[in-house]
């Protein structure tokens, strides 16, 4: 095991109708300005907004609105809420939504909190330091982010999807009722079943082995999505799946899982992002393509550090043994693929209509961001393209 740090600030509170308490916890703190932010109005559709509202009411908070951030978060959206927040002279900032309502939430509460530009600490110019609390409501279990540190823009002047570190930015409280999901599409729950499990493999996959308590918490995350989101796919509305689902999405990407073993790989994180940045692909769908081909390149080309431990995926995760380990790691690869496919993801570039020439395209942007990227095999421009080339 690695030294390591472990602090995670934020306060959850889980359970059924649990939405009607943000005013108490905003209260707790002697919150009286908010800022409420949110996304497209599926929680004006499934009464979540409503709950919310009465619950400001009830603790006297005035608030603020912000809506329309969309999937694939924009600069624009983000700088635009800095301004009215500060005009409003809020002390909170509210997250009603999925990642991308939270992210915008935390570059915004960052945003107000100072007279620097945002975008240039996503451009790794300065480094936040302080922001307004913020206190969520979590909609769609997907990213960790009602629990992390993490904020993911794009700024869509420029196609570039760059992210935020910072301890600040943890959300101070986030509420997490499962009941909000029940009116989740399809779609978005396998999207966000596959971002957790691709959460875990970055940490999996990350070249460090020696890491037993870690694998096994990693195998029982995904084991748990994986039946759940079975569940789901043909009862939306299960109480006790939409449940395991969502704490197993939330430790996926909250420090425990990494704890002990380490920074994670993200070079699939990274490439995927690129995807959303250029043709505005959910990140969910853009992981199901590149993740199968990024293991399939690792495995073939370091195969000595990477088959015992697709080895052990396959059986930790698929119950799959083999006498011969390498015939079991590209089992682990192939079953994955192939659950991704069986929950309707795509899973090559072809699905969503790319191909061959938009390579380049996709390369320079990569580059732009940043190369080499990744832990377990460190990657140039041309292991990318060939990644890029299997994922067609
Ligand atoms: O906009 P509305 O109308 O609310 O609809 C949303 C949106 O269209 C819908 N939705 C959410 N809750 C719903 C619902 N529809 C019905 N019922 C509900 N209860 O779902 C759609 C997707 O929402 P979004 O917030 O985009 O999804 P997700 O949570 O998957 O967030 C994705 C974003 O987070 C970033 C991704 O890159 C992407 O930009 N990530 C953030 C991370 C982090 N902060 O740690 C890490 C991740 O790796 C990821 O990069
Ligand atoms: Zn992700």
């Amino acid at each position: 095991m690695k030294d390591f740090v472990f602090h995670n600030p934020t306060k959850i509170v889980f359970g059924r109708g649990k939405a009607s308490v943000i005013g108490d916890e905003l209260s707790l703190d002697g919150h009286k300005r908010v800022l409420m932010i949110y996304g497209g109005g599926s929680i004006k559709r499934n009464g979540t907004y409503q709950t919310v509202v009465e619950s400001f009411k009830r603790n006297n908070i005035e608030h603020f609105e912000i809506s329309g951030v969309k999937p694939n978060p924009i600069l624009s959206k983000v700088k635009e809420a800095i301004s009215f927040g500060r005009e409003k002279a809020v002390t909170a900032v509210v997250p009603v939504g999925g990642g991308s309502v939270y992210d915008s939430a935390k570059a915004i509460a960052a945003g107000i909190a100072t007279d620097n530009d945002i975008w240039e600490a996503f451009l790794g110019k300065w480094k936040v330091k302080s922001a307004l609390p913020i206190y969520g409501i979590l909609t769609i279990s997907a990213t960790g982010s009602e629990m992390n540190g993490n904020a993911v823009i794009t700024d869509e002047k420029t196609s570039e999807k760059r992210s935020i570190s910072a301890s600040v930015i943890y959300p101070r409280v986030s509420i997490i009722d499962p009941e909000i999901q029940f009116t989740l599409p399809k779609n978005q729950t396998v999207n966000g079943a596959v971002d957790a499990i691709s959460h875990v493999c970055e940490y999996f996959f990350n070249g460090y082995s020696e890491s037993f308590i870690q694998d096994h918490i990693a195998a029982s995350i995904i084991r748990t999505i994986i039946s759940s989101t079975e569940v789901l796919i043909d009862e939306p509305q299960n109480y006790e799946a939409r449940a395991q689902f969502a704490w197993a999405a939330t430790l996926a990407l909250n420090g425990i899982n990494a704890a002990g073993r380490g920074s994670g790989d993200w070079a699939s994180h990274q490439i995927e992002h690129s995807l959303s940045g250029l043709y505005d692909i959910p990140h969910g769908v853009g992981l199901s393509i590149i993740m199968p081909a990024w293991m399939q390149y690792v495995l073939d080309t370091e195969p000595s550090s990477m088959t015992p431990r697709f080895d052990l995926f396959a059986k930790l995760v698929f119950d799959s043994v083999e006498k011969n380990s390498m015939t079991n790691a590209h089992n682990a690869i192939q079953k994955l693929k192939n659950w991704f496919k069986n929950i309707g993801q795509p899973v090559s570039l072809t699905e969503v209509g790319l191909s061959e020439k938009h390579i380049p395209q996709i390369l320079d942007n990569i580059e732009h961001i940043g190369l080499p990227t990744g832990k377990a095999k460190k990657l140039y421009r041309d292991d990318v393209e060939k990644i890029l080339k299997l994922a067609i």
